[in-house]
């Protein structure tokens, strides 16, 4: 196995990557996070620039003052910046900052413009259930299948796209899978999606940490109508994700939300909406959240996003190398090293005879490697990987339902940052193989109705490390 030597020059550019966190037995460790496809450490340069920016901070828009006007310039080109990072055409797409991926494509799903003749979205097994729930109730949702490895079957894709034809208004698909890392042909699929006349979006939330995106503009075939991101999942953890899409979608129709900052004229019996973004972005915004997203997006243009898909790959390569030569292990989606360049650094596996929930629980608890286990909210793709039939599917949804999770089917999954190196790796793997060989050291007890084990004598103090109250030290205090 080549074992990579190069060191993670990356690394330095993260704040709280190398913290000490206690484990069962009373030794202190190096935090190993593993579990990025969930959320990212935020980088220094993003904290830098909040900081920065919170002393010219003020109200948004239509303030005159001379703070506002600052706040609203960098608002207003956080946006240009978003714009710019997924390779839209800032006169035919717009930016909407929201919360995050989920509230932006629920929005879209509340704002798409379906007709009676065009009413079918076309999505697929493997979404994230943000990608798959908010559809549901606006259009007839067709899921395109999956092949047994966990790939979109592009020939029922084809067939599906043909069978509901002219009544397709939209596709709208994972640019990566969250459990399996698997990426999705988008501007092939957005050729054939045009060629019927409907629009694609694309669930960027996994792929814009890791990939170039590339709208592109609406005459070219292969373009992208809307894409969705989270700030969280980018280094930018301040609660700001957005909506890029097509401009025209949203010069029409009443907002999905109403109020103060969408109207340009109101009276008693009427109203006239803003255009957008405006008339998208109801009430005050996280205008923080949107710098430090801009924040985040520059660190990562000036590192450059091959350089961060080169890195990645490299670990994801090594990681499959050590996965697949511990025994017990059974690795799902695509196993093979030499095609690490060509999926995310995602990677579910199970160990024989154990619960994914222990898994994850011995490596939080005796090596302080921070992964998680379970569905990942993309419960369907995870029966699908597991190849569970229907009759046991819906034997465990009953036990479930009825309050038991102990035997809920699951992964356990590992993701990487661009901070994560050969070393954390290397320390997953010793991990793992005393796990499977039994050799762990804590007594775990179940707790049915989450399915989550805790260890006996398991007494932590967080407050150690932070409370509300400590957060204060050092200021001067106004009590008298
Ligand atoms: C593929 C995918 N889509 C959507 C989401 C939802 O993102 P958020 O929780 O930021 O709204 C996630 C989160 O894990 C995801 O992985």
């Amino acid at each position: 196995m080549t074992r990579p030597t190069t060191n993670n020059r990356f690394e330095q550019l993260f704040i709280g990557v190398n913290l000490t966190v206690p484990t069962l037995d009373g030794t202190y460790h190096r935090y190993i996070n593993l579990d990025n496809a969930a959320s990212t450490p935020p980088l220094l340069s993003v904290q830098q620039v909040v900081n920065r920016f919170m002393e010219v901070y003020s109200s948004v828009h239509r303030g005159t003052g001379y703070k506002s006007q600052i706040s609203t310039h960098a608002y207003e080109e956080a946006r240009q910046v978003v714009l710019n990072f997924v390779g839209a055409e800032p006169v035919q797409h717009v930016c909407i900052f929201g919360k995050n991926t989920t509230e932006a494509l629920n929005k879209l799903a509340r704002r798409f413009p379906f007709s009676q003749e065009r009413n079918v979205v076309l999505t697929s097994g493997m979404e994230h259930h943000s990608n798959d729930l908010p559809w549901r109730n606006m259009a007839q949702t067709v899921h395109v299948h999956l092949t047994p490895e966990g790939y979109l079957d592009e020939a029922d894709f084809d067939a599906q796209l043909q069978r509901y034809g002219g009544r397709v208004a939209l596709v709208t698909i994972t640019g990566a899978s969250n459990v399996t890392g698997i990426l999705n042909p988008i501007h092939r699929l957005a050729e054939k999606t045009h060629a019927m006349g409907a629009q694609i979006a694309v669930d960027c939330a996994q792929l814009a940490p890791h990939r170039r995106i590339d709208m592109g503009v609406l005459d070219d075939p292969a373009h992208l109508d809307y894409v969705a991101i989270s700030g969280h999942k980018l280094y930018a953890p301040f609660g700001t994700g957005a909506l890029i899409g097509r401009r025209d979608t949203f010069e029409t129709g009443d907002p999905d939300m109403s109020g103060g900052g969408t109207v340009e004229i109101v009276t008693l019996d009427d109203v006239t909406w803003s255009g957008p973004p405006d008339r998208e972005e109801a009430g005050s915004p996280n205008t923080i959240g949107a710098v430090a997203l801009a924040a985040a997006i520059h660190q990562l243009q000036e590192v450059g996003m091959e350089s961060v898909a080169a890195h990645e790959a490299e670990l994801t390569a090594y990681a499959l190398e050590v996965l697949r030569e511990i025994p017990g292990i059974t690795l799902y989606g695509d196993p093979e090293p030499a095609r690490a360049d060509s999926r995310l650094g995602v990677i579910p596996f199970q160990v024989d005879q154990l619960s994914h929930f222990l898994v994850a629980s011995i490596l939080g608890y005796e090596y302080a490697i921070g992964v998680r286990s379970g569905c990942f909210c993309a419960h369907p793709y995870i029966l699908h990987l597991l190849d569970i039939d229907p009759e046991a599917a819906s034997n465990v949804r009953v036990r479930m339902l009825a309050g038991d999770k102990s035997d809920m089917p699951g992964l356990v999954r590992i993701s990487f940052g661009l901070y994560n190196s050969f070393e954390d790796i290397d320390l997953l793997g010793e991990a793992l193989r005393a796990i499977q060989r039994k050799e762990y050291k804590g007594t775990y007890t179940q707790n049915p109705s989450s399915g989550e084990y805790t260890p006996l004598g398991w007494n932590p103090d967080f407050d150690s490390y932070f409370n509300l109250a400590g957060a204060y030290d050092g200021r001067e205090s106004f009590a008298s």
